[in-house]
């Protein structure tokens, strides 16, 4: 698959070792647990921290392929990555005690901006960027404060949030201050899940297939449900430069689209028919095409068609809005083979989906990162 085009991984995760610091000092949920043998446990989730399990078996391993840079540009050599734009995994850091958040932010987006520079001062063959974290419990002049300072750090390009935004979902009027701020610096929003959805959600058996129905539905329609709030909530008519990218491909926002538009259009709450909300005033699929931009981690074939449908057409822009990603180091190989399955099968999808034509293949790949983030890559 590699060739003579750059590679650009858009969707690829760290707990650098500052932040492997900060939840190694927790005892609640997130927190790092060593126990005396074996890999230190993240606990993420409150589903994590089950009581009914010994600790050493609670969460899951944080092996060094988390941590390390090393590793990530192993990682990279492996898939003919030629940069990656590197994130801190779920939860960011939506926990913080609101008086030192945003001291924290700073210190762990500035490690992180170090890295990168330091990396690219000595390879121009793998080259590393961030997306910054945001500290989302401050309060919000601080917040704003600190999206304007990302302007400082040289290997930033962008932001990475979930989905609760101050804690009641990124539709929350209690934002609008920050969208302004993330729209007038131009500052990318990389929206990704983890909350998921209610366990209930799953029903009572869910345990019998362990991670998959969390993972592979909840995550993606914790995306959906969370930018269509932003959607109908208005942000884009009131935020035209904004710019999101959405994991997983907007989860399914893609093939739901057309059904969100048909809802909005008979809503009789909207002021447009009548009724004395106002309803977002664009057209989803002009958001699409102007506001958001979707990650090309979504596995198959019919997921990448319905992506670049959404994204401005198989005729059109949507070739200029898909970004390559692998959600590193997520979903590794586990018999142990070189290559990661969840890297080769987003591949595949993009080789099938571009069918021979190589300008098409080089934007997905790497073109559109560094033209949109603007990366010397
Ligand atoms: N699981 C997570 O917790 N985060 C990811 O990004 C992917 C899988
Ligand atoms: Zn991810």
């Amino acid at each position: 698959m590699a060739g003579t085009h750059p590679i650009v991984d858009v969707h690829t995760h760290m707990y650098p070792p500052s932040y492997i610091s900060l939840l190694s000092s927790r005892k609640e949920v997130p927190y790092i647990h060593t126990p005396s043998s074996g890999d230190p446990r993240l606990i993420i989730l409150p589903s994590d921290d089950d009581a009914s399990k010994p600790p050493e078996q609670r969460g899951r391993p944080v092996d060094t392929s988390y941590s390390s840079f090393s590793e990530k540009l192993k990682f990279m050599s492996t898939h003919g990555i030629t940069c990656s734009v590197i994130s801190l995994a779920n939860p960011w850091l939506d926990f913080l005690d609101p008086s030192t958040a945003a001291k924290t932010a700073h210190q762990i987006n500035s490690d992180l901006d170090a890295a990168c520079q330091q990396q690219n001062a000595t390879s121009s063959a793998l080259k590393l960027y961030a997306f910054a974290s945001l500290p989302l419990s401050a309060p919000v002049p601080e917040i704003v404060s600190s999206i304007h300072s990302l302007a400082t750090l040289s290997h930033t390009k962008g932001v990475i949030i979930g989905t609760s935004g101050l804690g009641l979902g990124l539709d929350d009027p209690a934002l609008e201050p920050i969208y302004a701020a993330l729209a007038s610096t131009r500052t990318m929003v990389f929206l990704h899940p983890h909350y998921g959805l209610p366990a209930s959600s799953f029903g009572p058996t869910a345990a019998n297939y362990g991670h998959v129905l969390p993972l592979a539905l909840g995550f993606p329609l914790e995306t959906t449900i969370a930018i269509t709030r932003v959607y109908l909530s208005g942000v884009f008519d009131r935020h035209p430069d904004l710019s999101f990218l959405l994991a997983h491909s907007g989860g399914t926002l893609p093939f739901l689209a057309g059904r969100i538009e048909s809802c909005v259009a008979h809503e009789r709450e909207f002021t447009v028919n009548g009724g004395d909300k106002p309803g977002p005033r664009r057209s989803i699929w002009d958001v699409l095409k102007t506001n958001v931009y979707l990650d090309a981690v979504n596995y198959g074939e019919p997921g990448m068609k319905a992506a670049l449908a959404a994204a401005g057409g198989e005729d059109g822009q949507g070739w200029d809005r898909l970004m390559f990603g692998t959600d590193h180091p997520f979903f590794p190989p586990l018999a142990g083979e070189e290559k990661w399955l969840s890297v080769e099968s987003n591949l595949r999808a993009i080789e099938g989906v571009c069918a021979g034509d190589e300008a098409r293949k080089a934007k997905i790949l790497g073109g559109n990162a560094i033209r949109v983030l603007g990366l010397d890559a």
